[in-house]
């Protein structure tokens, strides 16, 4: 199977998953409960079930069996991505293609959406049928790469250096490695887990830099892509004047550190000790990548 085909696969697995969870789920409030599906199924690349697929894939678990975790950290990604987008953080109208949650459903419901789907993605993890302490490691994973240690502290840096005059690269890499790589390291180390992969220091390694490479591909893309590929407004950072890697490379230089990290990412893969010629190809096709 070749990696296009590899990938729709994992894409199908987690839409079916995530519909049927939808069907059985139950909330006190048909808003809320709308609100929530909303953002999860507008879409989106499903970039972090697929890397904690393509881990336990490589190392012969049943990717049914994974299923709670991809759910749990898509819907802690979706929830950063409907604050992310509020008012009083980026302020941003379009999202995944469609009006950003705020937008269709009001700043009240996306503030609460957004913590019920982190409280969702807790229970959901803990639907898992793997031995207790295997659940319990995984979930301190995915809750300390969210929370104060990972992802929110990200965006609070985000938040503090924005209009920042100086363009400090130091402080850019400790923005990435917390709202980005933190997120993109987790799925990659619960997939190491699960599947009892010994070395998670070499798959942290290899998200640390996975992540550096995402996120300056974001950047690039808000200054050279397009909204009808991407789905979401581009210029926004430079009009919010962000503590971006084009700010701080230009954009010439941003493009030279995807190239850089591209070629760390491989040269890591190269050095784990299962097949990983998926995530080869998912590095070159996030290094190209228009969406
Ligand atoms: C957007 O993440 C936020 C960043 C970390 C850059 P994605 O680009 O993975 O967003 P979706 O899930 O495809 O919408
Ligand atoms: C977002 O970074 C990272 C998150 C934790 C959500 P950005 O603010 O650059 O992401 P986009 O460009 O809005 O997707
Ligand atoms: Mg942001
Ligand atoms: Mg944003
Ligand atoms: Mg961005």
């Amino acid at each position: 199977m070749n990696f296009k085909q590899k990938q729709l696969e994992y894409i199908n697995l987690f839409e079916s998953c995530l519909s049927s969870f939808e069907r059985e789920y139950c909330s006190q409030s048909n808003t809320l409960k709308q609100s929530m599906f909303y953002s999860l199924n507008a879409g989106g690349k499903r970039l972090r079930p697929t890397l904690m697929f393509s881990i336990c894939d490589s190392l012969g678990v049943d990717l049914e069996k994974v299923l709670p975790f991809a759910l749990a950290i898509e819907m802690i990604h979706t929830y950063s991505l409907v604050h992310d987008d509020m008012p009083s953080l980026d302020n941003d109208v379009l999202r995944r293609g469609k009006p950003t949650t705020h937008v269709k459903f009001g700043e009240g419901i996306a503030l609460l959406s957004g913590d019920g789907l982190l409280n969702l993605a807790v229970e959901c993890a803990l639907n898992s049928t793997f031995e207790s302490d295997k659940i319990v490691k995984c979930l301190k994973v995915l809750l300390n790469s969210s929370g104060g240690n990972g992802m929110v502290a990200g965006q609070v840096l985000d938040l503090e250096n924005e209009k920042n005059s100086v363009n400090d690269e130091k402080t850019l890499e400790i923005i990435y490695e917390n709202k980005t790589c933190k997120l993109i390291i987790a799925p990659l180390v619960i997939g190491g887990i699960i599947s009892n992969y010994t070395d998670l220091d070499l798959l942290t390694e290899f998200g640390k830099h996975y992540g550096y490479l995402f996120q300056l591909t974001d950047d690039a893309l808000d200054v050279i892509g397009k909204e009808e590929n991407l789905g979401k407004s581009i210029g926004k950072d430079e009009n919010s004047d962000k503590l971006t890697a084009v700010k701080v490379y230009g954009i010439k230089g941003c493009i030279q550190r995807i190239e850089e990290e591209c070629k760390i990412c491989l040269s890591i893969l190269d050095k784990l000790q299962f097949n990983c010629e998926f995530l080869k190809d998912l590095v070159l096709e996030t290094k190209n990548r228009e969406k």
